[in-house]
């Protein structure tokens, strides 16, 4: 029996944990004992339980409550938590899914102690290291023994970046090993689109109709902490809504609903309170949120898994930052890099309609978990 502590702390992690556990259970759970830590990194039922409630995802057997705070602070206590954690419990491999703080930790001192880190989504770039993202997944790519890219773009960056050439052997007596998976996330979303029909009614909750509304979600801090620029995204959107008299629907992530007053010009401000066509809404279940997805007439957003989901679900997205690190979604003029800008983001929504789009499947098969789950029995039998 291989037994592997998993950490998970953001939304997204928490949404990739279902898949994971999802197959060890159905297919693996005599080779595999799972156990859970959640850091506490996100916390709000809505950022957090609802997830566990919806997706069937185990109860954490750990929780480190760290909540917020600044990075240094947060990683901190997440750090010293599992540390902890490990020094108390034998674990055959620690596993981090993403790029977040609760990642980062969790490689930080699951290496410290020697034991193997299995990184799920590893790979990726953007190549700006302004991203607390893009620091973080480099440092845990190059901590760890056991490296899940969900595209071949992720792997190739690992082959540039010599992880193939790498000479450095574990304390296992390993070497690193690296697979193209595909995304964990596609899994989720092909598992779960037909139980949100069924479980779902946020269209008529908000009186949405297919085809006539936009799926907007801003969360990045160089978006919500950047006054110019969250101005800017937002008098795009007021603009576009009433230009093309259409809804838009914005489930808001808490670090975004807390900086609008702030950060928002007062002018666009009085502006987003008086519309009667841009809704903000609190952040939704994942459910509600594919619903919403596959409804949308096109998404626009800052987010990586929302990128992603709109492709899935054969939506055009544009993209409210300088780069992506879902280069195939635009290399397929499925997406366009908008940025914070104005008027570049007015002009991607109209030319976003206008284009012919294939989407073909670059993010793999949608068993991205199952494969993974028997590298994983491999690489320690
Ligand atoms: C984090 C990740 C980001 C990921 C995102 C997913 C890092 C560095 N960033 O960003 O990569 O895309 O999660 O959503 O790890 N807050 C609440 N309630 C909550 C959680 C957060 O009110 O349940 C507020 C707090 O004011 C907090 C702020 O949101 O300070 C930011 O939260 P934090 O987890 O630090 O970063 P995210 O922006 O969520
Ligand atoms: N999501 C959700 N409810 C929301 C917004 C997003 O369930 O109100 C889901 C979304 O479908 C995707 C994931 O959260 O699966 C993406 O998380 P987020 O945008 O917070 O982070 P990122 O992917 O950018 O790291």
């Amino acid at each position: 029996m291989i037994k592997i502590l998993s950490i998970i702390g953001a939304r997204p992690q928490i949404i990739k944990a279902a898949a994971f556990s999802r197959a060890v259970k159905n297919k693996f759970s005599s080779f595999i004992n799972e156990k859970i830590l959640h850091t506490g990194q996100h916390y709000d039922f809505n950022m957090s339980q609802i997830f566990f409630d919806e997706l069937d995802i185990p109860k954490p057997d750990f929780n480190l409550n760290v909540g917020s705070g600044s990075h240094g602070e947060q990683t901190a206590k997440m750090i010293s938590g599992i540390e902890q954690l490990l020094l108390n419990e034998p674990f055959d491999a620690l596993l981090v899914y993403g790029d977040t703080n609760s990642t980062l930790a969790g490689a930080v001192a699951a290496s410290k102690l020697h034991i193997p880190i299995i990184h799920i989504e590893a790979g990726l770039r953007s190549f700006n290291m302004l991203m607390p993202e893009e620091i973080n997944r480099i440092v845990c790519d190059h901590l760890s023994s056991l490296l899940f890219t969900p595209t071949e773009t992720g792997f190739q960056n690992l082959k540039n970046e010599g992880f193939f050439t790498s000479k450095s052997t574990f304390k296992n007596g390993k070497k690193r090993f690296v697979f193209n998976s595909g995304d964990i996330m596609y899994d989720n979303s092909l598992h779960f689109a037909q139980i949100a029909e069924k479980k779902s009614n946020i269209l008529q909750k908000y009186n949405l109709i297919t085809d006539h509304y936009v799926l907007v979600t801003i969360h990045r801090d160089n978006n919500t902490d950047d006054c110019k620029r969250l101005t800017a995204i937002f008098t795009a959107l007021l603009d576009i809504a009433e230009d093309n008299n259409i809804k838009i629907i914005l489930p808001l992530h808490p670090r975004t609903t807390k900086l609008l007053q702030t950060n928002l010009s007062s002018v666009v401000y009085k502006r987003l309170n008086s519309s009667k066509q841009l809704f903000l809404i609190p952040p939704v279940s994942f459910l509600e949120m594919i619903l919403l997805e596959k409804n949308a007439k096109i998404i626009m957003t800052d987010s990586g898994g929302v990128q992603k989901e709109a492709y899935f679900f054969q939506k055009p997205c544009v993209i409210l930052r300088p780069e992506t690190e879902w280069v195939e979604i635009v290399e397929q003029n499925a997406g366009i890099i908008a940025d914070a800008d104005c008027d570049r983001i007015k002009k991607s929504y109209r030319e976003l309609l206008n284009k012919k789009i294939t989407y073909l499947p670059v993010f793999g098969k949608g068993q991205a978990a199952e494969y993974i789950v028997e590298k994983i029995i491999d690489y320690f039998t």
